[in-house]
């Protein structure tokens, strides 16, 4: 099948949870054809023309909200940014009112990022828009997972088979579910590693099949057979009571060094989704070394989007 054919997805993107293998790799392969758009002199497809797609951000957010904005543009989509700033818990009451303004503006795709788990559906059960999640609390972030998964695919040329290592507050981390369920779908082992307060009970069974999932609390020795390595930022702003003794200890314990990096299997990609903390969960020579995919997931996030807004954005046009 052409790549760049659309396929039929569901009418909403809410996580990787609900998306077949089959599925996630035709977003993959559109997402490598969209990448080569990125390099031409005129950066645009008319896939989207007509269509309007909103940026609805409750959380602050710079990487993913302009990566949405550039693929729906680079698809020569309307796009509309709307930005309500931080907001812990943003009432139901809100989400729905705004849901209902949207509604009144013929929209066809909301991408939403919320700080509560479950936003994006609540807003999927009431508008008849496409909604694409772009993080929700410690839920899922199905874009941040596609892209990780086609930054590897593309470094290593396949994701099955491959030992990725996940290291950090899994706890509160909605790229580690959404990697950790498109990861084992593709075929890989993902290893989680963290301090057992940041691992939550029950991880392992997001997995695609049994046995794809293994937990640890030591770095050093998941690192020995890794081809992957992921180190995630303390999301401190959602902890709540301090899950470990301080930054030092857990950088000296957690933090992705180039000697840890070096015992890893020759030519290990450390990636990171950002924003990175130097000299905490990954070192600074470790984020701009020559193993580094830190930007290239960042050049991949924009295809990655192009891909999901093009298959989720319904029939007509293209
Ligand atoms: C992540 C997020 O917001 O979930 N960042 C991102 O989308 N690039 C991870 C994080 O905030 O640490």
């Amino acid at each position: 099948m052409n790549a760049a054919t659309r396929i039929a997805v569901g009418k909403d993107l809410l996580g990787l949870a609900d998306v077949s293998a089959d599925t996630i790799t035709t977003l993959l392969n559109t997402a490598e054809s969209f990448l080569e758009v990125g390099t031409r002199t005129v950066k645009k497809v008319p896939a989207l023309r007509g269509k309007t797609v909103v940026n609805l951000f409750f959380e602050p957010s710079t990487r993913t909200r302009t990566s949405f904005e550039l693929a729906a543009k680079r698809l020569s989509a309307d796009v509309l940014n709307i930005n309500l700033g931080v907001s812990s818990v943003v009432k139901g009451e809100t989400l729905l009112d705004t849901a209902r303004t949207i509604q009144a503006m013929s929209v066809d795709t909301v991408v939403i990022r919320h700080a509560a788990s479950g936003a994006p559906k609540m807003l999927a059960d009431v508008l008849p828009s496409h909604v694409i999640n772009a993080g929700d609390g410690a839920h899922e972030h199905p874009t941040q997972g596609l892209l990780d998964l086609f930054t590897i695919r593309r470094a290593r040329g396949c994701v099955a088979g491959l030992k990725v290592v996940i290291v950090g507050d899994i706890a509160h981390s909605r790229v580690a579910r959404s990697n950790l369920i498109g990861l084992t779908k593709l075929g890989a082992h993902v290893h989680l590693v963290a301090p057992p307060t940041m691992i939550p009970v029950g991880i392992a069974a997001l997995a695609s099949a049994p046995g794809t999932v293994t937990i640890g609390n030591d770095l050093d020795q998941a690192l020995a057979d890794a081809d992957v390595v992921m180190p995630l930022r303390l999301q401190l702003e959602r902890q709540g009571a301090p899950l470990f003794p301080g930054k030092r200890e857990y950088a000296h314990l957690f933090g992705l060094t180039p000697a840890r990096l070096a015992a890893a299997r020759a030519g290990a990609l450390a990636m990171h989704p950002g924003p990175i903390n130097r000299g905490v969960e990954i070192d600074a020579t470790v984020a701009d070394g020559d193993q580094s995919a830190i930007l290239d997931q960042v050049t991949n996030g924009v295809a990655v989007r192009m891909a999901v807004l093009f298959h989720y954005s319904g029939g007509g046009g293209a």
